[in-house]
């Protein structure tokens, strides 16, 4: 994920039971053109140092881009630093893919998206695996994925949703159309979409025998989420806030361990800030929270001790809180369902409370303040 998939997290995630990470993607022209781009945007440690098993934790470099050339060359970097695979993106819904027409809309052009796919498979020895939306006809997704298949790729993660069912539009994601690609294809295929839980894990491998399942904004919210854990709805409030402030402190023993990359020069804490808000989107939403909330977001507070002085700050007054004043509204509005329907069909929007409103708004608007600034950032990267 854009400037959220650094070590500390991919790290903090293995230990918490994930079997398989990705890099974030990397616009394979910037990356091929500038050493500075390169060692902005990727740490060159692929391997999950410490944590490989026996059997190993791998970890896939995730590309992007409609040059050919650039393609195999970024590709060929990203080999010989150790990599254990190259990913290709077809599945990114953003202007800016739009522009230099990558990810979701190179899924369309299905001769181009094949024409790369084969010169990678032919170009590296590592695999190459790719990253898909569905279509809106399910007939279209299954003669593009047949088709990409047939360029010789090892694995095809499938994102249940269309690209236009993005951002305030993300739907339920279609896990019916993840299982007919599953039974059209003899390559291992990964399910994404609709992971909010680990309860989900069991629900969508069930429903489309697939291979494995990815998670990203579920994951963001609660790296722990591979390890086997009570639905949140299950959940106190408090358990639920705890648990958060534990991941937030992991995190950032990771981080202090492994420094993220800049990310298109914003320099490696602005992805550690955006971890802690997604970690502790829930308590610091809450009014008496969000002088802290607002710390965080002052770009006076780029050094890593000033965030943990905030995390613990937050664990401080919740732990001077009774029970009964710990009422957040903590699932409907976590930061995995700010802009989109839950798996479970959600209340109609007439039948919340003001409270419950205004708590909505309250939250789409930080949500939008995080995304405009990692939007900022992933054009710095992008352009
Ligand atoms: C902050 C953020 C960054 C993302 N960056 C990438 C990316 O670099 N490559 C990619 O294939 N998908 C990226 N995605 C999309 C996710 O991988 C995933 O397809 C999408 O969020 C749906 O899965 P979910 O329901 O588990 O969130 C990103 C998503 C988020 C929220």
């Amino acid at each position: 994920m854009v400037a959220q998939s650094d070590l500390a997290f991919r790290l903090q995630t293995v230990k918490h039971g994930a079997t398989l990470t990705y890099t974030q993607m990397l616009h394979a022209r910037n990356f091929v053109a500038s050493k500075k781009f390169q060692t902005d945007n990727y740490d060159f440690t692929p391997s999950l140092e410490g944590l490989n098993s026996p059997s190993g934790v791998p970890v896939i470099a995730q590309i992007a881009g409609d040059d050919v050339r650039c393609m195999v060359e970024a590709a060929k970097i990203l080999e010989d630093s150790g990599i254990d695979a190259v990913d290709v993106n077809l599945g990114c819904p953003q202007a800016i893919a739009r522009k230099g027409g990558y990810g979701a809309f190179l899924g369309r052009d299905v001769e181009k998206a094949t024409e790369i796919l084969s010169a990678l498979t032919r170009a590296v020895s590592v695999p190459v695996t790719a990253k898909v939306r569905i279509q809106p006809s399910l007939q279209t997704t299954l003669d593009i994925v047949r088709r990409i298949e047939g360029t010789g790729i090892s694995m095809l993660a499938v994102h249940g949703r269309t690209l236009e069912e993005n951002k305030t539009a993300t739907k339920e994601a279609n896990w019916r159309a993840i299982r007919e690609v599953r039974k059209a294809l003899s390559i291992p295929v990964i399910g994404n979409g609709g992971i909010e839980y680990n309860s989900d894990i069991k629900k969508m491998l069930e429903a489309t025998n697939i291979a494995g399942v990815m998670s990203s904004e579920g994951l963001l919210e609660n790296p722990s989420l591979f390890t086997p854990q009570l639905d949140d709805s299950e959940l106190a409030p408090r358990d639920i806030l705890d648990r958060q402030i534990m991941l937030a402190k992991e995190y950032v023993e990771l981080a202090g361990i492994h420094e993220p990359v800049s990310c298109g020069g914003a320099g490696g804490h602005s992805t550690v800030k955006a971890h802690i808000f997604k970690m502790l989107y829930r308590a610091l939403d809450n009014e008496r929270f969000h002088d802290l909330r607002n710390r965080l977001g002052d770009s006076k507070c780029y050094k890593l001790e000033q965030t943990v002085g905030i995390i613990d700050e937050v664990e401080e007054r919740l732990n001077g809180m009774d029970d009964g004043e710990i009422t957040f509204p903590t699932e409907e509005f976590s930061w995995y369902r700010r802009h989109r329907q839950p798996v479970n069909a959600r209340e109609p929007v007439e039948e919340m409370s003001e409270e419950e409103r205004k708590a909505a708004i309250r939250q789409r608007l930080m949500a939008m303040k995080i995304q405009r600034e990692e939007k900022e950032r992933n054009k710095r990267m992008m352009l």
